[in-house]
């Protein structure tokens, strides 16, 4: 059986883009199931788009497996990754542990953030038979220590620790890697020496696939509007027209 890592790395090799969209709840996997996506991720950003948090900092993984049922109940035929929140994978048995519990809620694979420093962690998972997904350059789970949500490797020293971070990945066996907010000419020289797909996120063309955040993608969540989306739709806007509306007829007087 060909497994999610061989699956990935070959159609890479053969030139396939990936597609990707996060996903929180029921409708949204079921809405999105189907729709030719190469993964759906029950991204930690639900933290912010679905919980009102200001990061991601304080999603659980009882958030995170609550989620992931929701949308393993919608969608039965896409991918699921579901995301280890902030601190749940320091250590390889903790992390190991944590990564069966979103398998066991529905997920096929799990993501985590970060390079060098977690190939422990994710070498335990991958020796587990769950399919990893990497997550380097800028790391949400860490924007309070970064200060920010800025691009990653502006500066030759970050340039070679996201390509040591991006190479030690591939090597430990990620089926694919989000490459966040990574200078374009930098993500295209990172896709362009690892083997398994990098799925760019504000990072340029360059990449082997993207991926956005729902909300954004449908102009769901407008107090807050990423430079890189150009939204699909304005959800946000069709609700409040639609429950104006209903809101309207229910005052005005009958004309009958
Ligand atoms: O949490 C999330 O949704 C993510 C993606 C945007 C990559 O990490």
């Amino acid at each position: 059986m060909t497994t999610t890592l061989e699956k990935f790395r070959q159609s890479k090799a053969a030139g396939h883009k990936f597609a990707s969209l996060t996903a929180y709840d029921y409708p949204l996997g079921r809405l999105l199931d189907g729709l030719d996506l190469d993964f759906i991720l029950v991204g930690d950003s639900l933290g912010m788009v679905v919980l009102g948090h200001p990061d991601t900092t304080q999603v659980t993984l009882d958030h995170m497996v609550h989620h992931t049922q929701a949308v393993a109940n919608g969608a039965k035929q896409t991918l699921i990754v579901s995301d280890l929140p902030a601190h749940t994978a320091d250590v390889p048995e903790t992390a190991v542990r944590n990564a069966r519990t979103l398998i066991a809620a529905g997920a096929g694979a799990v993501k985590l953030e970060g390079g060098v420093e977690m190939i422990p962690s994710i070498r335990a998972i991958v020796a587990e038979g769950i399919p990893v997904l990497g997550h380097i350059g800028m790391l949400p789970q860490r924007v309070r220590e970064e200060g920010g949500y800025r691009i990653k490797g502006k500066t030759p020293q970050q340039a070679d620790q996201l390509k040591e971070d991006a190479r030690a990945l591939d090597e430990a066996g990620v089926f694919a890697m989000v490459l966040e907010l990574v200078s374009p000419a930098l993500a295209e020289e990172i896709s362009g020496c690892v083997k398994s797909p990098t799925i760019g996120i504000g990072s340029g063309q360059g990449c082997d696939g993207q991926i956005l955040v729902t909300y954004d993608l449908l102009g769901m969540f407008p107090w807050f509007k990423p430079r890189f989306v150009t939204p699909k739709a304005n959800l946000a806007e069709n609700i409040q027209t639609a429950v104006t509306e209903y809101v309207r007829e229910i005052r005005e007087p009958r004309k009958d």
